[in-house]
């Protein structure tokens, strides 16, 4: 989907995904202490108003400016948060080198050439010690888990990421999580991958 696509999705007062952070955000990063962050692809800004509340330095990157303005910047004021937004299309995007503690990519689903391309200018944007971390709906989801894109070209595996940071970061977690969602039959099961690493 467009940028044009992702606006006419975000429009509207309801928020599409929750103000609430992603749980593997919350549960890798809430340790973590506060320094410069950006959060690539930040949508509405669940994550990224999350990290701010928590002392971080905040960049939000999103090719979305509906996403930005209207959610994400309206979040993060309600929250007493400051946020700094870019709208900026991730596959042009001109990431600064060494620039910050931590990168977070959560849910981009693009062909994987443009996924990869992000992963590395995600891991040269962070310094020397610094966090990567990713989370995507997994490969494995689309047959064996619920929700998320059917596209199979916009999906991909915690191992496929990894080996795209590896010649940048030590990879501390490559795995699959499950995440529990409520489906219109009930409660139904999620299948994510998250990877996380230090940056060499
Ligand atoms: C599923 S949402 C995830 C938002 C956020 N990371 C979260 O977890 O709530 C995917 C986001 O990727 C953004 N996006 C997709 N392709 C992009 C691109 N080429 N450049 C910048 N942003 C892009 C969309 O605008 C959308 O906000």
């Amino acid at each position: 989907m467009d940028a044009a696509g992702w606006d006419e999705r975000y429009r509207g007062t309801e928020l599409v995904w929750t103000a609430a952070p992603n749980r593997f955000v919350e549960g890798e990063l809430a340790g973590l202490p506060a320094g410069r962050a950006v959060d690539v692809a930040a949508g509405e800004g669940r994550n990224a108003v999350w990290l701010g509340e928590r002392g971080w330095d905040v960049d939000a990157v999103d090719f979305s400016a509906v996403a930005l303005a209207a959610k994400a910047e309206t979040l993060a004021a309600e929250r007493g948060v400051q946020l700094r937004t870019h709208c900026t299309d991730l596959t042009a995007w001109d990431a600064p080198e060494a620039a910050y503690d931590l990168a977070l990519i959560a849910y981009l689903q693009l062909p994987w050439p443009q996924v990869s391309q992000v992963l590395r200018l995600a891991a040269t944007a962070v310094r020397s010690g610094g966090t990567l971390l990713l989370v995507g709906h997994d490969a494995s989801n689309r047959e064996h888990g619920f929700g998320g894109p059917q596209d199979p070209r916009v999906l991909y595996t915690a191992e496929q990421a990894a080996a795209e940071w590896r010649p940048y970061a030590r990879i501390l977690r490559a795995e699959t999580v499950t995440r529990p969602v409520d489906g219109p039959e009930g409660p139904r099961t999620a299948i994510d991958s998250l990877v996380r690493a230090e940056r060499l």
